[in-house]
């Protein structure tokens, strides 16, 4: 009998499901007697509710309840918080609690009706009434409100080693230069939904979600329930990048509706909703100085952040932290800032604060390049670190030399006439950029339960998600390597709260979280079938987590390299992106063929990052103006061309016994910058604010 199945590309064991339809998606549960709900947002940015008058909405057909701040019954909302996917400092938005408005696009209301149209029909006749002021929108006329984000689990501290400021005004060469990245949105296929029933003072909800277990307690505090009185279902979600890390306010509504009217309810948002109240990359402006000496080391490194977060909640992401430790530099300052604004609080997505933070880092690092007269990768080679010098500890395994190596070595990088506007298809400029990448290899506690049944079956269950990377089956292969039976036995099920808990699935932490999880409970499965008579149904459940003095004596992260060859329009500025290249130092793999849909699929997103993504506030009331696919541009398969992802595939055994260090988030990382960096090489046009413009091209 044959298992080995760790390494090899299984094809999804969900694939079937999916493409059949069989597989549901949060707003595909009905439940019997059910209402829809939909909500009805603010149209001011700021201020507050002046009036309501529902009584044109409840005399439409089919309405059974306009819920308001007037209305609604004042909700315990007691303290929940999970950092880091609730902001550590700050209160949520409690809905439909006040009248005052925190940002363009709050829930005001919401309509609950026998059919949707019927409810959409009455929420446009509510009639609501604002004192609308002026709302902050924007990073430049808060300057003056620039606050130090209160220390907290997942807050990166400001850093100095040496004397950054002093060692970059005797650097024989410098650049110091301000970067600037729009405000981005997630803008997964599945829309948010939630479908809630309650049953006495129990309740079943049927959302979206990458975080189960946080959402049943989230809703329990919220409702001041036992959190074993709610039930969070959850088996699929159709993307999500971040944005259903956290409980966002259309659940708590659609739990509240469904109370009020005392029938389940269905609440799906648009997909212009989808852009108000869900979390965002915040938009943020990122100063990197870079000092190096004649030898092309580098003596000086700043890097001073500050992005927008809302007036109620700090969000913070990780956007300085691997300036601290990618190269080697004895001088180095590192600043993290917040500009409240009347704004909702913006959310982890994908990659967050390494995105942002490594594209201004990998563009300075390449324009050092062109000041040293060095070629890019070689500069990164003579500032590779012998050790974490932020914490003054090895690393567990770094593999960045090898990457770039490999990565030039495919891509054909020393073929590069490094002097821009150089190379040449026909009339088009062509440009090539890299960049290096890296992200946390973070592994937090998670269970899982394994049960054997005496037909031979397993059955493995765990809180888990799989918002699309193939959790479903990376765990079956873990499974049936560990307890060495076919792959064809082993059923795995996710997304449910009730399930032994799983930390949230992002962060690329669920390989090696779960999947250590999995492994552990069907090791322990095997000890005891060795025990056991034949035929003997035998049931574990286990708990894995990393040893703190792993955590202390290494410094844990995934690294990579990413090529990138863009050709440029000349006359009128349209930027494609060719091929794009990256090397991933990641630990194991546990199938390359998931691995490497999941890291083409996040430089598609790097790529959306670089030349497409911007979400656009209108002035006077902060709403967003491209909040619908045809103006909120993403890459569509024409936009797309080479996409190439390779993995060191080098097991890290200090990360874990399974040897990953996880992969998800680090293939959005490094493509932006390198990307950035091509169009440099084509045009010798330096775009220093994504996303890159057919308007940056013409100058
Ligand atoms: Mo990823 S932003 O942690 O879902």
């Amino acid at each position: 009998m044959s298992a080995a199945a760790i390494g090899v590309p299984v094809r999804r064991v969900d694939g079937r499901a999916k493409v059949t339809g069989a597989a549901h998606y949060a707003a595909d549960f009905n439940q019997p007697g059910q209402a829809y709900a939909v909500i009805v947002h603010s149209a001011a940015g700021a201020g507050r509710i002046a009036s309501i008058d529902d009584q044109e909405a409840m005399k439409c057909p089919g309405v059974l309840a306009v819920i308001t701040h007037l209305n609604a019954p004042r909700l315990p909302y007691k303290p929940h918080k999970v950092p880091p996917t609730d902001p550590p400092t700050g209160e949520r938005l409690h809905v439909l609690q006040d009248e005052q408005i925190r940002f363009f696009g709050q829930p005001v209301a919401v309509v609950v009706a026998e059919t949707l149209d019927q409810a959409e029909h009455a929420a446009e006749r509510l009639h609501i009434s604002y004192d609308a002021e002026g709302p902050v929108i924007s990073l430049a006329d808060a300057r003056a409100t620039t606050v130090k984000p209160e220390a907290g689990p997942g807050t990166p501290e400001d850093s100095t080693r040496g004397d950054a400021a002093r060692a970059l005004a005797s650097a024989a060469y410098k650049v110091d230069f301000t970067y600037e990245i729009a405000r981005e949105n997630h803008t997964p296929m599945e829309p948010h939904a939630a479908v809630a029933a309650w049953e006495g003072d129990h309740l079943t909800l049927w959302s979206k979600t990458q975080f189960v277990v946080a959402e049943r307690d989230e809703i329990a505090s919220i409702f001041g329930v036992p959190a074993d009185h709610v039930r969070v279902i959850s088996p699929f979600v159709g993307g999500a990048f971040g944005t259903a890390l956290r409980t966002w306010p259309h659940v708590p509504l659609a739990v509240l509706a469904a109370r009020q009217v005392g029938r389940p309810v269905k609440l799906v948002l648009t997909r212009r909703q989808m852009f108000q109240e869900t979390g965002y990359r915040p938009h943020s402006l990122q100063r990197v100085a870079l000092g190096a000496g004649e030898d092309g080391r580098l003596t000086s490194l700043i890097h001073e952040a500050v992005a927008e977060t809302s007036r109620y909640e700090q969000f913070v992401e990780s956007i300085i932290s691997p300036s601290a430790f990618l190269y080697s530099c004895p001088n180095v300052a590192t600043q993290y800032r917040l500009r409240p604004l009347d704004v909702s609080t913006p959310n982890h997505m994908r990659a967050p604060g390494e995105a942002s933070g490594i594209f201004a880092l990998e563009c300075a690092v390449d324009e050092l390049a062109y000041a040293l007269k060095m070629d890019p990768v070689e500069l990164r080679r003579h500032n590779e670190p012998a050790l974490d010098e932020s914490q003054g500890k090895p690393f567990s395994q770094r593999a960045l030399l090898q990457c770039l190596e490999e990565g030039g070595r495919r891509f054909g990088w020393p073929g590069r006439n490094p002097a821009p506007r150089s190379m040449r298809d026909g009339r088009l400029l062509l440009g090539w950029g890299m960049a290096a990448c890296t992200y946390p290899a973070w592994q937090f506690p998670a269970s899982a339960r394994v049960r054997v049944q005496a037909d031979g079956w397993v059955e493995v269950e765990t809180a888990a998600s799989d918002m699309g990377p193939g959790t479903y089956t990376s765990l079956s292969q873990i499974a049936a390597e560990t307890l060495e039976v076919p792959i064809e036995r082993i059923r795995v099920s996710l997304g449910r709260a009730d399930f032994p808990p799983a930390p949230p699935h992002g962060g690329s932490v669920t390989m090696a979280s779960v999947g250590s999880a999995v492994r552990a409970a069907c090791l322990e499965a095997r000890a005891q079938m060795s025990g056991a008579s034949n035929g003997q149904a035998i049931e574990t459940q286990a708990v894995a987590s990393r040893p703190e003095e792993i955590e202390k004596q290494y410094s844990l992260h995934a690294f990579g390299a990413v090529f990138a060859e863009v050709s440029v329009d000349p006359d009128v500025g349209i930027i494609r992106v060719r091929r794009l290249l990256g090397v991933y130092d990641v630990g194991r793999v546990i199938n390359p063929r998931l691995a490497h849909s999941q890291c083409i699929g996040g430089m598609v997103g790097g790529i959306g990052m670089a030349l497409m993504e911007r979400t656009v506030l209108d002035e006077r009331d902060g709403r967003p103006v491209n909040a619908h696919m045809a103006d909120y541009l993403v890459p569509v398969n024409l936009d797309i061309n080479q996409l190439e992802a390779t993995f060191l595939d080098q097991p890290d055994p200090q990360a874990n016994p399974l040897g990953v260090k996880g992969l998800g988030e680090i293939a959005l990382v490094g493509v932006a910058p390198a990307i950035a960096n091509a169009v440099f090489h084509a045009t010798g046009i330096r775009v220093r604010r994504l996303p890159i413009r057919i308007e940056d091209m013409l100058q």
